[in-house]
């Protein structure tokens, strides 16, 4: 037994975990790893080498300043802001940058290509919006500063992280770019019969695949599409781009359709894919996605099929079961005379039979499709990450102020047999925001090859630094052991500029440089000549600019 755990602890995890607690203990990843052609970006879903837990870092204080503060001895350089060029087109860097994923050129740990999720845009990008209704000009900015941008990104020989706009793979992906739909809705009526939607926004955070491509996830679509005029059904979904191939634009149906937060993959023990997600709503959902097929490394990109064919699963946390999401499962619930809508599900029994007749409405409509088939409500589940080390799964469970969760907690589900692949599993609450540990609000997710949680979170604008929130100043970013010693305890890492949020950490694969978004600074702006933040305070700027930052500094015992 590890000497670090207590009685207690290895008592509550027997029978649950148990293949868990081994490989934690051991401190070995449970699956091999086998590098990518084309990168090493997605090697640590296959497990790290070690999981030594260390301090390395003197934790900073909460801050209420307008600066990115990072703890003594690390730095940071700004790769790229807001309405910055990236390429020889000329094309922007879009707005409200959330997930990063970082893929090495030739190996490299300092020059590769970097894609950002843009989330949304704010009176920054398009100026005030009179009388609540975007005109022509600001509409065509909103859907043209969302989506995602590919840059290409180096450390030059002073250590400074940039952009090279000189770049052949630099390019924009937003609301005017094509997607090609795939899985069981494409084609369908619930999509109007579409196979292609017109782009794609509200990209919060996302994951990276085994053949290193990047999915990115779907969330708060509905204004831009109803600004827009465009179909809502044709948004919420997880697409996927390849960073190397401009011609790779997918939305995978299979995933189902809801606020996506982000993707989290893995294997099961019959080398199925697993993608664990959330649904980022108050009293929603976790589900997760198994392919049919099975995962074959040699196959590289053509495994992107097995994301088209399979079945999507959600959690009921009460009986610590995963249920299908099917029409077969569905139709059946439906056919029963004692069916009664549960909270959350509006129509009658014939309306919801009428309303739902194929799979292809069950992913399309997949919330309500979901609590009919008893998933379990829960309090806004946000960022996903499955353990390199042992295979549990931790989910943000950022807050619910419906339920009196003020602060939100991280919970963590052991698998039955720890294979990815059961339908059965138990949980616990790995850690809990609040006054005694210092966050509040947790949102994304990382994890360090020391076995570390990087913790962002997301205490929403108009609530930093008031009430019950003062204590914890700005959002922050933190880092919580998964094992060892200090286990759960919460140390700040980094303190984001005024009315932001900290999103997307993502290592390169060396751990030299943590990338970081810098999200909405100065969001609470209601005046453009009195804005709240100047972050990130460059030289004659008279906004406030989301922007991804590179930071170093780190450092091995
Ligand atoms: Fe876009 Fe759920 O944060
Ligand atoms: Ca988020
Ligand atoms: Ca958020």
């Amino acid at each position: 037994m590890n000497q670090n755990m207590d009685r207690r602890t290895f008592l509550s995890y027997l029978g649950t975990g148990a293949a868990a607690l081994a490989a934690a203990s051991a401190g070995l990843g449970t699956l091999e790893g086998k590098a990518s052609a084309m990168s090493p970006t997605a090697d640590h879903l296959f497990g790290y080498r070690t999981n030594q837990v260390s301090g390395y870092f003197d934790p900073i204080e909460p801050s209420k300043a307008d600066e990115l503060i990072l703890p003594n001895g690390f730095k940071y350089d700004v790769v790229a802001a807001f309405d910055d060029i990236i390429n020889e087109a000329g094309e922007k860097f879009g707005q409200g940058s959330d997930y990063n994923a970082f893929f090495p050129i030739n190996g490299s740990n300092v020059h590769g290509l970097l894609v950002n999720n843009h989330e949304y845009t704010n009176i920054f990008g398009l100026g005030p919006i009179v009388g609540g209704k975007m005109s022509q000009d600001q509409l065509e900015k909103n859907l043209y500063y969302q989506g995602m941008s590919v840059i290409e990104v180096l450390r030059d020989e002073s250590g400074v992280w940039q952009m090279d706009t000189s770049s052949k793979y630099a390019r924009r992906i937003n609301g005017f770019t094509t997607f090609e739909f795939t899985g069981p809705a494409n084609r369908s009526s619930a999509l109007n019969h579409a196979s292609t939607a017109q782009g794609t926004f509200a990209n919060c955070s996302g994951g990276v695949t085994f053949w290193n491509t990047v999915l990115s996830c779907e969330e708060n679509f509905s204004e831009t599409a109803e600004a827009s005029k465009l179909p809502s059904t044709h948004y919420g979904w997880v697409v996927e781009i390849d960073p190397f191939d401009g011609s790779f634009l997918k939305k995978h149906t299979a995933l189902g359709r809801f606020n996506h937060e982000n993707t989290a993959m893995g294997l099961t023990k019959d080398r199925r894919i697993v993608v664990y997600m959330g649904d980022d709503k108050k009293d929603a959902c976790v589900y997760k996605y198994i392919s049919n097929g099975k995962y074959v490394p040699e196959q590289g990109r053509s495994n992107s099929a097995l994301l088209t064919d399979g079945t999507l699963y959600v959690a009921n946390l009460k009986n610590g079961k995963w249920i299908p999401v099917t029409y077969e499962a569905l139709s059946k619930v439906l056919a029963s005379e004692k069916f009664k809508a549960p909270a959350g599900v509006k129509g009658s029994r014939e309306e919801l039979m009428k309303q739902y007749q194929s799979q292809a409405d069950v992913v399309t409509n997949c919330h309500e499709a979901a609590l009919m088939l008893g998933g379990m409500p829960t309090d806004r589940p946000e960022d996903i990450e499955i353990s390199p080390f042992d295979n549990t799964v931790f989910i943000c469970h950022t807050n619910n102020d419906a339920h009196g969760n003020i602060h939100g907690h991280i919970t963590r589900i052991f698998e039955t047999d720890n294979d990815l692949g059961s339908l059965e599993f138990d949980f616990e609450i790995f850690a809990a925001g609040g006054r005694q540990s210092g966050f509040s609000s947790p949102d994304n997710l990382a994890f360090d090859s020391r076995g570390n949680l990087w913790v962002v979170t997301d205490i929403s604008s108009s609530s930093t630094n008031q009430g019950v929130y003062t204590a914890f100043m700005n959002n922050g970013l933190f880092v919580i052991p998964t094992a060892g010693p200090s286990k759960g305890a919460a140390m700040q890492f980094a303190s984001g500029p005024k009315d932001c949020e900290l999103t997307g950490p993502f290592f390169t694969p060396d751990e030299r440089t943590l990338f970081l978004s810098v999200q909405h600074p100065g969001e609470n702006t209601t005046d453009l000549s009195k804005p709240t933040s100047l972050w990130p305070h460059r030289e004659g700027d008279s906004k406030a600019r989301c922007a991804v930052v590179a930071i170093s500094g780190f450092r091995f015992n």
